[in-house]
């Protein structure tokens, strides 16, 4: 269901080529490298246990761990680059278990299916006899592929945002909601920044310092929560459900799940950030998986991932 984790298997290629993009950085992510690790909690609205019975959604105060990221595999990436930034979130239910949502600050994804995802991550590669990038490889790939190209055009509206608190973030598939009542749907999950969205452009990005959106984060935070609303998309039947890549109309009804508060960053050293893993296939009862070929692949390669990173690789 989930991918293969098979040496060999197109997941497993993917982490792979993501590790050899990234460099050698042992014990880090190869993508999403560079992170932040905060404290935080959720409370569900009253709408969101219409929508699912997943016991997060019914209106308890939920504590929750949440990560920040650059989704670049160089962990000392300067944050004023153009680039997509990262927010998961891990739910911590009462019963010990946990459900994550992790999401990006573009909305979709670059590729359809992980075989094209792949083709575009091997595009960066460099000419195994010049070490050097091959300079038409990418513009090649955008070429013959219109969903990357109106990816990268879209981050590129968005190129490097000012504060991590002032992105707003989708988790990109579709998954299934059921009520207690037993109707479903399906939807999409945002966060939207209650302080508004603001971006930079790459050269005032690059004018900043290296870690500026660590210390802006941090600075922000002790004056009070960063705050998020988490809106779930709903899907009509003309939408589709199993394509990551595919924009749903802006217009589709959003129900409000909840609000999640940022209140500090986590006194954790790299060793707890290593031992912390997302998992967009980790989720509770009430939630289901949609059959999109990227979401099914994701967990192999999470957990490829943390292996190599959990052995200091
Ligand atoms: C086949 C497609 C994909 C592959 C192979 C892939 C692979 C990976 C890998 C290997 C990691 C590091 C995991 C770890 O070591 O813990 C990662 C992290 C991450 N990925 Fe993906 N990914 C894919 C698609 C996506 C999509 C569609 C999203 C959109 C939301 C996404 C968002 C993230 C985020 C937010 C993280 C950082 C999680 C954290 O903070 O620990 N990925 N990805």
């Amino acid at each position: 269901m989930s991918g293969s984790t098979e040496p060999g298997s197109v997941v497993a290629q993917l982490v792979e080529t993501m590790r050899t993009l990234a460099g050698a950085h042992p014990g880090f992510r190869p993508v999403h490298a560079k992170g932040i690790v905060c404290a935080g909690a959720f409370r569900a609205s009253p709408q969101a246990r219409r929508v699912s019975r997943a016991p997060h959604l019914q209106g308890a105060l939920v504590p929750a761990v949440i990560r920040f990221a650059n989704a670049s595999g160089n962990p000392e990436v300067h944050d004023g680059l153009p680039g997509v930034r990262s927010l998961s979130v891990k739910f911590q239910l009462a019963d010990g278990k946990s459900a994550d949502v992790l999401a990006n600050s573009i909305e979709g994804f670059v590729a359809r299916t992980p075989e094209d995802f792949l083709e575009f991550l091997r595009a960066q590669l460099p000419d195994p006899v010049t070490g050097r990038p091959v300079p038409d490889a990418v513009p090649r790939f955008l070429g013959s592929h219109p969903i990357a190209r109106a990816f990268v055009e879209r981050l590129m509206k968005k190129p490097v945002p000012a504060s991590y608190a002032q992105a707003s973030y989708h988790a990109e598939h579709a998954f299934r909601f059921t009520a207690a009542d037993g109707t479903s749907r399906f939807g999409r999950y945002h966060f939207v920044p209650e302080a508004g969205e603001a971006f930079l452009s790459p050269e005032d990005g690059g004018k900043r310092s290296p870690n500026f959106l660590r210390d802006e984060l941090d600075g922000r935070l002790r004056r009070g929560p960063a705050v998020f609303r988490l809106q779930l998309q709903l899907a009509e039947a003309s939408d589709p459900t199993d394509d990551a890549s595919a924009l749903w109309p802006a217009d589709r009804a959003r129900v409000e799940l909840g609000r999640l508060e940022v209140t500090g960053i986590s006194p954790t050293g790299p060793a707890d950030e290593r031992r912390l893993v997302f998992d967009p296939t980790n989720r509770t009862d009430g939630i289901d998986l949609s059959t999109d070929p990227i979401l099914l692949a994701r967990s192999a390669a999470y957990s490829i991932s943390y292996n190599h990173r959990s052995k200091g690789e």
